[in-house]
């Protein structure tokens, strides 16, 4: 990484309306470049995005006739057209912003290299800080807001984007991912029209719900998965957000941040708002240099414990559903410890004393366990997982609770609700929704997950649910001038108390579930080690969900397990070696009963397990290379890792539809070393007997990349795990 600051002479290029003595600076990674103009008494200017430029980069674009010259935070009131990224009433009532440029530095953090312009504006108490940070070791260059006012009287922010990124028009594509509960992060590819296309979220609590907080889009058309230009953008928020795509013959402005809708935001007298990082990477090397570089700064700096391998699981759910009880339990780790499993969870159903939870009914908030379920307690459970070697996790859903509650029936006003309406009810006919806006919920909150693990130590897992959406908008905290910050507050006081309990216990493994994928979002993942996925387990349906997840997520967060042989939500049947090849191309787990597993099923699932523990370190910290779309319709997926070597690597071949005297594509092995050889080895065949013709085999790495493989995936369903080693 590599920043520039230059001060030259722009004079006599095209561009009139440019300064005669320009402030630029180039802020570099490897393989991009973002450069900044601001000028002292000036609006700040961005001026480029793209492929790193080396030298005087800044003159370089201007001679190209490059330099975009778009201010880099516009304001409403003085130029009202177009899209905006900030937009106040003043304290006067005036509607009008105007920025200009004081001051701008440079500096060295631990994580990179940061750019600060401050800004204020020219007549009224409004000071805007703008940051552009190039994080060390990653193709990732983020920016972000801090909106002061620094006068006496309340102002209003209407509009306060974290981003505004102008890309020059081409025949561009933006490529996004789109789901509904069970159907999350489904892949979806358009061509842009002039006009405007927005990914946005209303929903309150689960962001990814609907579109996610994240785009890729081509600069000069489709791009593949190798080949293009690319610009991918993910916001780092886990509230409500609003990405926007506006289009017209010469630019494509991106615009995002936190969704103002219904969400005006007051500023007292030295008050400041912050708004998420918005996060943004450059590739010509299609859609999949994207990928890769989110994946890597992920597992960097955005991702709990992000080079810390992860335990293969059994989580009791699909296996149990609230039947909880410690036979059960022990009975589950005993058989998931003899598979080669490394970790028990314990799902919903283990708790209530008044209420006891048998349903969705009851009991959320009342953290103690059932003991009619449960007489030994949750002590009871650890001593299990410590008699058969295996580590235990537990399923919360902190931030909810049932009006049939003992926490409810306490504090009926910690919830969202309005005095004077009936309460919506969510999930059972009764869930409703803590106000985490109230710092007493907030230590509430905090409060369950301490009291768990102080008493527990031994907990090594957390399962931290969320299963609504807001309802009853309005907060008996929040003053009433205050009430449309209810959407942002919540998620700062989640935040505050995900911080706390990051601070506290630092090693303890969370997942964030929200209703299956509903919290797939950047803006979580400093808390969580990984999210699940969908709560759709269906092998078929997962292999394109997780085809959606992995544009802009990398593979050591997305929970992928092996689930019953008739599929609990869609009713299919699928092999297990199927099951199990689509699970370990994520963090591998199971959701499953083992003791309704026939002892041939549990010596494959022990071969797999075995299997995945070798691959683990290239699946969860490789580069994924996509080879064959399920989205392509073309009877076959394909998916490889590889580590950034390229001396080991994994390639998952599923087939998706099973027709007679069908062409199998050929698959081409992106991800190789052409002047490496590799020795491949089959490493979940059905029959440990009959390993696949290739497997012992030695081909080169200019033959799988160049003419590539064709496999014999025979029959329905087939799949195939093959593991590459580079050999001398
Ligand atoms: C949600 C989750 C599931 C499970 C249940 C428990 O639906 O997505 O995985 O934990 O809650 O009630």
């Amino acid at each position: 990484m590599e920043v520039i600051k230059s001060l030259f002479c722009v004079a006599g290029f095209a561009i009139t309306a440019m300064p005669a003595i320009a402030e630029d600076y180039v802020l570099s990674t490897e393989k991009t470049s973002l450069i900044i103009n601001a000028q002292a008494g000036r609006p700040a200017y961005i001026q480029y995005y793209g492929s790193r430029l080396a030298g005087n980069a800044a003159e370089q674009i201007y001679a190209a006739g490059q330099a975009y010259w778009h201010n880099s935070y516009p304001t409403f009131g003085i130029h009202s057209g177009g899209e905006k990224a900030l937009a106040v009433t003043q304290a006067d009532g005036s509607m009008t912003a105007d920025l200009e440029v004081v001051s701008s530095a440079l500096s060295s953090t631990a994580d990179g290299e940061l750019l600060t312009v401050n800004l204020r504006d020219k007549v009224y108490p409004l000071t805007v800080t703008q940051y552009f940070k190039a994080y060390r070791g990653t193709d990732v260059i983020t920016t972000y807001t801090a909106i002061s006012n620094t006068g006496k009287k309340p102002l209003v922010l209407h509009r306060f984007a974290s981003a505004y990124i102008p890309v020059k028009r081409g025949d561009n594509y933006v490529t996004h991912t789109h789901g509904t509960w069970g159907a999350e992060s489904m892949l979806e590819e358009e061509y842009i029209t002039n006009g405007q296309k927005r990914f946005a979220n209303k929903e309150g609590l689960r962001n990814a719900f609907g579109d996610n907080a994240s785009v890729m889009v081509s600069l000069n058309g489709r791009a593949t998965e190798e080949s293009g230009y690319v610009i991918g953008g993910v916001l780092a928020w886990s509230g409500n957000y609003d990405i926007r795509l506006n289009a017209s013959n010469t630019y494509l402005d991106l615009i995002a941040g936190i969704n103002e809708e219904t969400s005006h935001y007051s500023l007292g007298r030295n008050d400041t708002l912050t708004t998420p990082e918005f996060a943004m990477t450059y590739s010509t090397e299609g859609k999949g240099g994207v990928s890769r570089a989110f994946h890597r700064w992920a597992r960097s700096y955005k991702l709990c414990h992000g080079s810390r391998s992860r335990d293969i699981l059994l989580n009791s759910w699909e296996g149990v559903y609230f039947n909880v009880n410690q036979e059960g339990m022990d009975q589950m780790m005993e058989d998931m410890a003899g598979m080669g499993g490394e970790l028990f969870v314990m799902d919903d159903g283990w708790f209530g004393k008044k209420y006891p939870r048998n349903g969705g009914e009851t009991s959320l908030g009342d953290w103690v366990v059932c003991k009619e379920k449960l007489p030994g307690g949750i002590e009871g459970l650890t001593a299990s997982a410590a008699k058969h070697g295996i580590r235990f996790g537990i399923w919360i859903e902190p931030e909810m609770t049932n009006t049939k509650s003992e926490l409810f029936e306490k504090h009926p006003d910690w919830v969202l609700s309005q005095s004077n309406r009936p309460l919506s009810k969510g999930r059972g006919g009764t869930q409703v929704i803590l106000d985490l806006t109230n710092p007493e919920v907030q230590d509430f909150v905090f409060g369950v997950v301490d009291n768990l693990l102080t008493r527990h130590p031994e907990i090594a897992y957390i399962k931290w649910d969320a299963n609504a959406g807001i309802m009853n908008y309005s907060s008996r905290y929040l003053p009433a001038d205050r009430q449309s910050h209810l959407y942002i507050d919540y998620h700062l006081g989640l935040g505050k108390v995900l911080k706390r309990i990051r601070a506290k216990y630092p090693d303890v493994v969370m997942q964030a579930c929200a209703s299956g994928g509903g919290r797939v979002n950047y803006g979580l993942l400093p808390y969580f080690d990984e999210f699940w996925t969908s709560d759709d387990t269906d092998a078929l349906q997962r292999i394109y969900m997780q085809w959606g997840v992995s544009q802009f997520y990398p593979a050591i967060a997305m929970a992928s397990h092996v689930s019953a042989d008739r599929n609990h939500q869609t009713g299919r049947r699928l092999p297990l070696k199927f099951r199990f090849d689509v699970a370990m191309s994520g963090r591998l787990g199971m959701e499953i009963q083992p003791k309704n597993m026939s002892d041939a099923d549990k010596t494959f699932a022990r071969r797999a397990i075995a299997a995945y523990k070798g691959i683990r370190p290239i699946v969860q910290q490789g580069d994924l290379y996509r080879l064959v779309s399920p989205y392509e319709k073309r009877g076959t997926a394909a998916l490889m890792y590889a580590t950034p070597e390229k001396d080991k690597a994994v390639l998952f071949v599923y087939k998706t539809e099973h027709f007679i005297n069908q062409n199998i594509p050929v698959i081409r092995l992106s991800g190789v070393d052409p002047s490496k050889t590799y020795r491949i080895t089959d490493l979940t065949p059905a029959d440990e007997k009959k390993t696949l013709g290739i497997s012992g085999k030695t081909i080169s790495g200019r033959l799988l990349k160049d003419a590539g493989l064709s496999l014999p995936l025979n029959g329905e369903y087939a799949s195939i795990a093959l593991q590459l080693e580079a050999v001398d």
